[in-house]
Order: C-alpha cells, then sequence, then structure tokens
C-alpha cells in the first residue's frame, strides 16, 4: 500500500516522480503528493489520483533536480489535502513520505506535542517526520543520524524517504517491511516502492534490506544498518522490459493481462516442462526434494486470489502426491498457535510478494522450525527473499489491482509443483505423468481458444451488467474458480458476489434465488458433472437465471442454460486454468459498462502491506 518514489540527479525531478508515481498508483490512489527541493523544500498536495496533482502543480515551479512523491491508499485519517503526504515537520525544514504503518504514533505524538509539535494531519507519518526532527534538535547530530536514532523509537512497518532544506543535495532512506528498490544510473539515483518507475532510466538495481538505512549524497550510495554498520549494496540487474508495464493499445490493464495468459503460463512453464525430453524441472524444488517426499503435511498460506490459487493446490497435491494439505489465509494463520512442525513444508503463494500477513505468517512457521517455499511473481520480493526455496511464477508485471495472469500463472507453478512431488514420491504412474504433461503443454493454446469467447461475453455482460447479487458454483477443482470469479466481480463492479461448492447451495444461498437471480455455474466435463448437472436444475426449478461454463461439445447443459458459454475441453486437473477465463472477462465487462474504474477499485490496493 502506497507507492512511494524519489530522484536525485542531473535531470529535473519534477516529471520523473509523476510519471514513477502513475505507476505506482496500483498501490493506492486516494491522494497524492511531491516535496522538491530547491534551495526551498516546497511540497504540493492533493486529495485524488496522480492526475489531480498534475493539473494542481501544473502552473506551479517545480523546478528541482532532487525530490519526492507519493500516491496513498489511507491508514490513519481519511484521504484528504492534509492527511496527503509528503508530511512537513513543524518547522518544516524536513519533508518525510512514508508506506506502512506506525503503531505506537499515539504514545510518540503526545510527547511531542509535549516538546511544542504542531501536527496538522491525522496521520502516523507526520509523527514521524516531527520525531527526527526533536531527535536532531536534542542531539544536535546530522540528519542521517536523526533518522537511525528515530528508527530505534518506532514500532511498526516503512519504507521512508527524508528530504531537508539543511541538506540539499541529498536523500535519506529506511525501510522495514515495506518495499524499497533503489535505482543506480548515471550520476544519478532513483528510491521506489517497486522497479516500474526506475526501469526506463537505468536496470542497476539495489533492493534495499530490512533494517536498512540509504544515504545518497555527492554521487555516492551509501547504506548502514540501523546499528550504524556499513552494508555492502547488493547491485542486480533487473529484467523487466518498459512495454510490460505500459498497455500496448487496450483500456486497460486488466485487460491486457487477461489477454497475455496463453503467454504469461507459457512463461510459467518455460524451462520446467521439457515435454520432448520428458523432464519436470523446478530449480528451486531441487534442493529441498528429499523434505518435499517425507514432508509429513503441507501447509499453504497466502491473501485474497493467491488463496484461491491454494484451494487449487490442495485438490492437485492431495490428488497427486498423496500429502494431506491444508490452505490457510495467511490472516488467520499468523495469530492462531497453529501446530507446524520441523516435518512441514509451507507454501506462501503471493503475486506481490510483499503481503504483510503472508510474510508474518512465513516468519511464524519459519520459527516452528518449517521449510517455507515461495511461489511469487514479483521477483526480488520480500516474501520471495524471506523463503527457503520457491519459484518464481513470471507472468510480468501485474498492474490490474485485480489478479488475473497472476493466477493462471500460480495455478501452473503450483500444478508443475504437485506433478513434481508425486512423481518423486511414486504417487503418480509414468503414464499418468507423461498423459499430463502433453495436456499442459496445450493449456496456452486452449485458453487463446477461451479468450475468443470475448465478444459474446461482451453480450451477456450487457444483460446482466444492472445486477445487484451473484452467486458462483462450482465442484471440485472448479470450486476456487467459482470463488475466485465471484471475488473478481466484487472487487471491480462492486456487485456483491458469493462462490460456492455447487452442493452447499442447498444450504443457504438457495433461498436468494428469484427470477432475478444471476447463477454462474461451473460445470465443464469432469469426475462431478452429473452432480453438477442436478444442481442446475435444482437452481432452474427456482427460476434462478443460469450462465453456464461447459465443456465443448456439450449436449445436456444448452437444454438447460439461459446462457452458455463453451470452452476447450482439458483434464480436470488442468481445468481451472482455462474455466477461469471467461470469468474474468465477465467481470471486467460488467464493471466497464457500470462505469467502474476496472484498474483502479475503490478501497483497494494491489500490494497490502498492512495488516
Ligand atoms: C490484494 C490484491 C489481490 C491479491 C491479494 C493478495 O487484496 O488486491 O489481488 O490477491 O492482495 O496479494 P498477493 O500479492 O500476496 O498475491
Amino acid at each position: 500500500m502506497c507507492g512511494i518514489v524519489a530522484y536525485l540527479g542531473h535531470r529535473e525531478a519534477c516529471p520523473i516522480i509523476l510519471k514513477g508515481l502513475h505507476r505506482l498508483e496500483y498501490r493506492g490512489y486516494d491522494s497524492a503528493g511531491v516535496a522538491l527541493l530547491n534551495g526551498e523544500l516546497t511540497v504540493y498536495k492533493k486529495k485524488g489520483k496522480v492526475a489531480d496533482l498534475e493539473e494542481f502543480i501544473s502552473d506551479k515551479d517545480t523546478h528541482a533536480n532532487v525530490g519526492m512523491g507519493h500516491t496513498r491508499w489511507a491508514t490513519h485519517g481519511e484521504p484528504n489535502d492534509e492527511n496527503a503526504h509528503p508530511h512537513y515537520s513543524t518547522s518544516e525544514r524536513i519533508a518525510i513520505i512514508h508506506n506502512g504503518i506506525i503503531e505506537n504514533y499515539a504514545a510518540l505524538k503526545t510527547h511531542l506535542q509535549q516538546q511544542g509539535h504542531v501536527f496538522h494531519s491525522d496521520t502516523d507519518t507526520e509523527v514521524f517526520v516531527n520525531l527526527i526532527e526533536e531527535i536532531k534538535k536534542q542531539n544536535s547530530c546530522s540528519l542521517e543520524e536523526a533518522v537511525r536514532l528515530a528508527l530505534h523509537e518506532v514500532v511498526g512497518a516503512y519504507a521512508i524517504v527524508v528530504l531537508s532544506k539543511d541538506a540539499p543535495n541529498q536523500l535519506i532512506a529506511a525501510r522495514k517491511g515495506s518495499p524499497m528498490v533503489i535505482g543506480i544510473g548515471e550520476g544519478e539515483f532513483f528510491i521506489a516502492s517497486d522497479a516500474t518507475p526506475i526501469i526506463e532510466y537505468t536496470n542497476e538495481v539495489v533492493y534495499v534490506n530490512d533494517y536498512e538505512i540509504v544515504v545518497i549524497r555527492d554521487g555516492q550510495l551509501n547504506i548502514r544498518s540501523k546499528e550504524d554498520v556499513s552494508q555492502t549494496p547488493y547491485i542486480q540487474k533487473l529484467e523487466m522490459a518498459l512495454e510490460s508495464i505500459e498497455k500496448g493499445g487496450y483500456p486497460h490493464f486488466m485487460l491486457k493481462e487477461i489477454f497475455e495468459q496463453p503467454r504469461s503460463i507459457l512463461d510459467s512453464m518455460r524451462g520446467r516442462l521439457e515435454l520432448e525430453a520428458g523432464h519436470l524441472n523446478m530449480g528451486g524444488f531441487r534442493a529441498y526434494e528429499q523434505k518435499f517426499v517425507n514432508a509429513q503435511r503441507i501447509v499453504i498460506v497466502a491473501c485474497g486470489t493467491s488463496w484461491h490459487a491454494g484451494l487449487v493446490a490442495e485438490y492437485l497435491i492431495e490428488d497427486l502426491a498423496r500429502i494431506p494439505v491444508e490452505v490457510e489465509y495467511a490472516s488467520e494463520f499468523r495469530y492462531r498457535n497453529p501446530i507446524i512442525t520441523e516435518r512441514d513444508i509451507v507454501i506462501a503463494i503471493s503475486q506481490s510478494g510483499e503481503t504483510a500477513d503472508t510474510l508474518a505468517a512465513i516468519e511464524l512457521a519459519k520459527s516452528k522450525g518449517a521449510t517455507i517455499f515461495g511461489v511469487c511473481n514479483v521477483v526480488g520480493s520480500s516474501i520471495a527473499r524471506a523463503t527457503d526455496a520457491g519459484a518464481y511464477t513470471h507472468a510480468g508485471p501485474e498492474i490490474g489491482v485485480a489478479s488475473t495472469k497472476a493466477f493462471t500463472a500460480q495455478v501452473t507453478v503450483l500444478t508443475l509443483l504437485a506433478m513434481i512431488m508425486g512423481q518423486k514420491r511414486g504417487t503418480i504412474s509414468d503414464t499418468k505423468l507423461r498423459e499430463l504433461m502433453v495436456e499442459l503443454d496445450t493449456i496456452p493454446a486452449k485458453v487463446t481458444k477461451a479468450l475468443e469467447l470475448d465478444a459474446q461475453i461482451q453480450v451477456i455482460a450487457e444483460e446482466f451488467k444492472d445486477a445487484t447479487n451473484f452467486l458462483y458454483l462450482g465442484r471440485g477443482y472448479n470450486f476456487p474458480v467459482a470463488l475466485e470469479g465471484a471475488l473478481k466481480l466484487k472487487e471491480i463492479s462492486y456487485i456483491h458476489a458469493e462462490g460456492y461448492p455447487a452442493a452447499e447451495m442447498k444450504h443457504g444461498p438457495i433461498a436468494l434465488i428469484d427470477e432475478n437471480m444471476p447463477m454462474v455455474v461451473i460445470a465443464t466435463r469432469d469426475s462431478s458433472y452429473e452432480k453438477v448437472v442436478s444442481n442446475i436444475q435444482e437452481v432452474k426449478a427456482r427460476k434462478g437465471r443460469i450462465i453456464a461454463i461447459v465443456s465443448e461439445g456439450d449436449t445436456v447443459i444448452p437444454a438447460m442454460a439461459e446462457f452458455v458459454i463453451e470452452v476447450p475441453h482439458t483434464s480436470e486437473i488442468l481445468m481451472p486454468l482455462v474455466s477461469v477465463v471467461p470469468l474474468q472477462l465477465l467481470s471486467y465487462h460488467i464493471a466497464v459498462l457500470r462505469g467502474c474504474n476496472v484498474d483502479q477499485p475503490r478501497n483497494l490496493a494491489k500490494s497490502v502491506t498492512v495488516e
């Protein structure tokens, strides 16, 4: 949550910062601001999107070679101009931007008020900057030292950048629990929450670690620990193409990302599924093969869409590798007293690799001795670094807040993992494994075919755009798909939707069915097909309006459903990769027709770094 960006170099800082903020807007978009250092330390900030800030400053003097900007997802204090970042200290000689939460802000604020500091916002961030100012005054120390000492006093999560009028050519930054990456160019430096604001200027980056303080001054980058010990920056090469973070002719990132799925699924299999040689590889698995073979249990922790991918993985791993699997919401897991032993493997799934609850769940499981395997999309992310081993999903940057291609890439990687585990544990025959490998190889082409349903789905979206409720039903492997379809619709169109196991409908949701209730039933040809057909009859008998997702060539369900969407047939266990596609498109088109902001739905953020 919240995006931060900063620049120091020879170019005009403001345009670079604004462009960077647009790229980071997926992280939060309720207010935005910049601070520019040019002899004076000037802050401009505004409620609303980055575009509102741009308009606000269009007639202002923004000339500066040093500056920082912020796009906010509110935690403390409603979204308004005052609560927007950057925040000044009382003297207005220091300014800060902050991503995270300071948990002990109330006690600190009282103390600082007693020392004469004046507050203009409801934020925890304004407390942080005044704390730095107070420490600097009390200790007559440098800004850098004051920041370091302040970090010892705050409890919580932060990625901060600090500018001071008294340090005209200097950027100070620090992180704990919120992401931060430094870009190193020719005589210029960038700081951002992720690499997207940086990639068009440089591909040399340093991922800042927790408890590190970054000082950029006199053309030098220095990193020190909170204990003031110098750290050697580890410079890495970014492998990210600029086109991957632009819309490429699509009206929305979400649509672009839905249509990228044949490619992203293929990328997630690349080098892992070697059909001709008959091999399955997964680098991260190799070193922990024995742990997986002997695991007594697998616990999957994740949030949101990643949790749905985890549910698919539960079915896959139990089916193919015969290891008991539990799937937990990371936020629940971390606050109970889960039974985890050294023989357990915890799989953490996260697109962003930054979700605070998932990260905390990993730390808890680690403390109990479990082996942690990560499935992340963002390379170098906090979760990727906190795990013992893992597999990247290689879906490429996902910018639409509603996750689409990241989900199918996660499911693909988890399918491969379950297949490898089954192979190593001897719980899957060579013939079955070979069949699955052949079928998995066809999935990108089948997803391409499913995408051709777009025009048909637009017609259905038109029909149901004014609905107030939706039910999604599925069984077996299609049950998590029903949950995911409902989540997509809720997130971007604000229509209430629930996903249910089709048979459970009888225990409650059936009471909701009337002639106005749309029901999306995923009824592809699989082992529970007959049962789902019976569930459709039950809905039909109560006049529910049925939109059925069926396998190509189905002749039974078209006679019962009002709308039928035929997807290419595949093996039951691979079906989520295909059957989710029409649901993504349906929610997208409904949201567009309702005039919703598809890529930036209200109240949501792509990366949830607060608990
Ligand atoms: C947020 C996003 C969701 C995502 C969830 C988990 O709620 O809006 O799209 O599924 O976080 O995020 P992660 O990055 O851990 O997969």
